[in-house]
């Protein structure tokens, strides 16, 4: 047989696979399928959030129990969504727990400044290095809107470099070409990891550029981490050119204890955070230089105005602080980060060992499978996947019990084990060792 007979005989078993394994889905969960059908009539596409929609459709979780969830239909599942990183303390951290009963019992809408969010700020710049003060808001879109905004008004120039198929929040999405959703700054793209190019545009814009803003690791992105040369190029390039240098650590600050930029001991102007630091509330923060983030103070001569009914809520800043200094020490995110190395050296070896075309990227409690043969550095590559292979890992990968994401990134929670790494490794090889034929092959 010729190679693109092959090919042809290839691309439709794959869709046959996907749908039989759709299928197989679809039948045993029909509770979460009823559930969807009927959120459909109120909520467009039965959901309210994209990144929680998938094909054939959402199970819905009820409970969730350590690094565990149960669904509408009673399956158990150990959970490597982990909400996007959001979830990094687990379902049911008692620490966390306690701290939230407590404070309920005080009231939770004050409407002033409580006892909470003072110490919560002391905890944060404490630990990360490029933080001297820091404001609190409500997700990490928020702060990010924040920080580029007041870059721009510090800076009084008007444009942003940000990283192709980067993304920052619901209105700084750079994924697939942008969105038409997104906020009408004038934006400049380049190409993650891309040191010359990078350079080269920031000097091109330099006279009229306000702020470059990237992840220290592309999370959304695919987790490609950062070479320590594109940063610190960018650490300087913009300190000669006046432009604010935003590391957007909603996600990456998990990876280690002083955060990403602590790792590379790059201090970025602005810091935004996110997901995890809020303890399981909603959460978004900016902080950084102090001659920036003064400008927030309300008594001095032309200061910010920064509103924002639930900036300060009491069960965000005790459930955010609680997990942070409590949960999450210095060895607690050390044995996450290395269970998450140890995960991906795991799983790449599956792949070597089987000759797919395949690679996991990520550093640390964040990682990525692609179906594409590493290594890989900048996005583009990433784009060319056949997303039908991710489509079936994912839906394979929860018929066998894990609850993924459908876009390949894993993010591990702190009850997750060595144990359960080497169940997740385990159920990923007969993953591809029962589809090895309709897998890209080393040589391909
Ligand atoms: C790097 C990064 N920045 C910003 C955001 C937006 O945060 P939020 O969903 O809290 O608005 C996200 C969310 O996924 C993110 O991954």
């Amino acid at each position: 047989m010729n190679a693109p007979a092959a090919d042809l005989r290839r691309n439709s078993e794959l869709d046959e696979v996907l749908a039989d394994a759709r299928q197989r889905f679809t039948d045993r969960n029909p509770r979460s399928f009823a559930r969807h059908t009927e959120a459909a009539g109120y909520l467009p596409g039965g959901n309210t959030r994209a990144v929680l929609w998938y094909r054939p459709f959402p199970l819905t979780l009820v409970s969730g129990d350590g690094c565990r969830v149960t669904d509408l239909d009673g399956h158990s599942y150990v959970d490597l969504v982990s909400e996007y990183s959001a979830g990094l303390y687990g379902h049911s951290d008692p620490l966390i727990a306690a701290a939230l009963i407590e404070a309920v019992k005080g009231g939770v809408l004050l409407g002033a400044p409580n006892r909470y969010e003072a110490r919560y700020a002391e905890a944060i710049v404490e630990r990360f290095p490029a933080i001297e003060r820091v404001r609190f808001c409500n997700s990490g879109t928020e702060a990010n809107i924040m920080a580029l905004s007041a870059a721009r008004a510090v800076t009084g120039r008007s444009k942003i470099i940000a990283m192709t198929e980067g993304y920052h929040g619901g209105v700084l999405t750079f994924a697939h070409g942008g969105s038409e959703l997104n906020l009408p700054f004038p934006f400049v793209f380049a190409t993650y990891n891309d040191i010359a190019g990078t350079e080269a545009l920031v000097r091109e814009h330099a006279a009229d550029l306000a702020a470059v803003i990237l992840e220290p690791m592309m999370g959304g992105g695919g987790c490609i981490p950062a070479s320590r040369d594109f940063l610190a190029m960018l650490r300087r390039v913009t300190q000669e050119t006046g432009a604010i240098l935003i590391f957007d650590e909603v996600m990456t600050s998990r990876l280690a204890y002083r955060g990403l930029h602590g790792v590379h001991g790059i201090n970025p102007d602005m810091v935004t955070l996110g997901k995890y630091l809020g303890g399981g509330a909603s959460f978004g923060g900016f902080g950084g230089r102090a001659d920036i983030l003064d400008r927030f103070d309300p008594a001095s001569p032309k200061a910010f105005s920064h509103g924002g009914t639930f900036n300060n809520n009491i069960l965000s800043m005790t459930a955010g602080f609680t997990g942070f200094t409590q949960v999450l020490t210095e060895e607690a995110s050390k044995r996450v980060n290395d269970t998450g190395d140890y995960l991906r050296d795991g799983l790449n070896a599956a792949i070597g060992r089987r000759g797919v075309a395949a690679t996991v990227l990520g550093r640390g409690s964040l990682m990525n499978i692609h179906f594409v043969p590493g290594p890989v550095d900048t996005p583009a590559p990433l784009d060319r996947q056949d997303p039908r292979l991710l489509a079936l890992y994912h839906v394979e990968m929860m018929l066998r019990g894990y609850h993924t994401t459908p876009r390949g990134m894993l993010a591990l929670s702190l009850p997750f084990t060595r144990q359960d790494a080497d169940g997740f490794i385990e159920a990923f090889d007969d993953f591809l060792s029962v589809h090895r034929a309709l897998l890209p092959g080393r040589a391909a």
